[in-house]
């Protein structure tokens, strides 16, 4: 494993290997056991859309590595005035050891990796979210003790969540159903390679989808980029909402999941949310060990 640009590059053994060691460096920080593998290294982060979870558990994972990193706004990188990505990581990789990109175009992270000569991760792109699901599928197995063969539910947009969990499901033995509304359905190679397991679903039918569901994930009706689309996404995905109806479909043990930030009243209710608020927030922590786990694969 030379970057993370998405999941499906990932070998299941690959995916397997991240997990186990989130969990140990969790472990390990509960325990106060340092574990500086990153001593001296230099982590690069671009960020080309706004961010909470991704940019404070990537800063203060490297400083737990005993590395360090770096904030670079395109408000400030010369990328925001038009110099080429290719050329930016090319300069890049004499000064750093690694580069966290997020951005729009999942090309531009692909670039990267081809022209530049240090590791690149995907922070998120309109394309996929490999380090969320990293975190997503670590915390079902918490929850769940293992993942082969549960049903993992998403209501929603067919974007990059969607895609990078369709990946990940799929590749650690899971069933996906996905709810979309029919012009939003997640991108066509995702699909064709989901299909293809016999194990993915995809319907407007949301109480089909999560019929006997072990896992609940929605996310926003409109992503970073689509704010024009708002109004109209509101109209399209009216109904496509976790709320206490929806699960009374699920299993009675499902766990719900929300990659952050969330609109109460959209995509989940209140209720559901709050219920769920230990599921969710420990999702979100594990952001932090799951990227920890990547910068060692990757850094190291
Ligand atoms: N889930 C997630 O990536 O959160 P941020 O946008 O806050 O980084
Ligand atoms: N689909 C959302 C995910 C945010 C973490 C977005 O792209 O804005």
């Amino acid at each position: 494993m030379k970057h993370l640009l998405k999941l499906s590059d990932l070998s299941t053994e690959e995916i397997f290997g991240i997990l186990n060691l989130a969990d140990q460096l969790k472990y390990e920080r509960k325990n106060n056991i340092r574990h500086h593998h990153l001593e001296g290294k230099k982590l690069g982060m671009i960020f080309q859309k706004s961010s909470t979870r991704t940019r404070v558990s990537f800063e203060v994972g490297m400083y737990e590595l005993g590395g360090y990193a770096l904030f670079l706004s395109d408000r400030d990188l010369q990328i925001g005035r038009g110099e080429p990505i290719k050329d930016t990581v090319r300069v890049l990789s004499r000064y750093l050891d690694g580069i966290m990109i997020r951005t729009f175009a999942q090309q531009d992270v692909e670039d990267l990796a081809a022209y530049g000569s240090i590791p690149i991760i995907n922070g998120l792109t309109d394309y996929c979210h490999p380090c969320q699901v990293l975190a997503d599928l670590m915390t079902i197995r918490e929850y769940k003790g293992s993942l082969k063969g549960l049903k993992l539910c998403f209501v929603g947009d067919g974007n990059n969540m969607a895609n990078s969990l369709i990946v990940g499901g799929l590749k650690t033995g899971m069933e996906v159903s996905i709810a979309c509304p029919d012009h939003y359905r997640p991108d066509a190679d995702i699909l064709a390679r989901g299909f293809a397991t016999g194990r993915l679903t995809v319907t407007s039918d949301i109480k089909a989808a999560a019929k006997d569901a072990d896992v609940l994930y929605t996310d926003v009706w409109a992503s970073m980029g689509q704010e024009a689309e708002k109004a109209e996404r509101e109209k399209v995905f009216r109904g496509y909402c976790i709320d206490a109806d929806l699960m009374s479909v699920a299993k009675p043990d499902a766990m719900v999941l929300h990659c952050l930030p969330a609109h109460r009243g959209e995509e989940i209710t209140d209720e559901v949310f709050e219920a769920h608020a230990n599921d969710i927030f420990d999702e979100a922590e594990n952001r932090l060990h799951a990227q920890k786990a990547v910068l060692v694969k990757l850094l190291k």
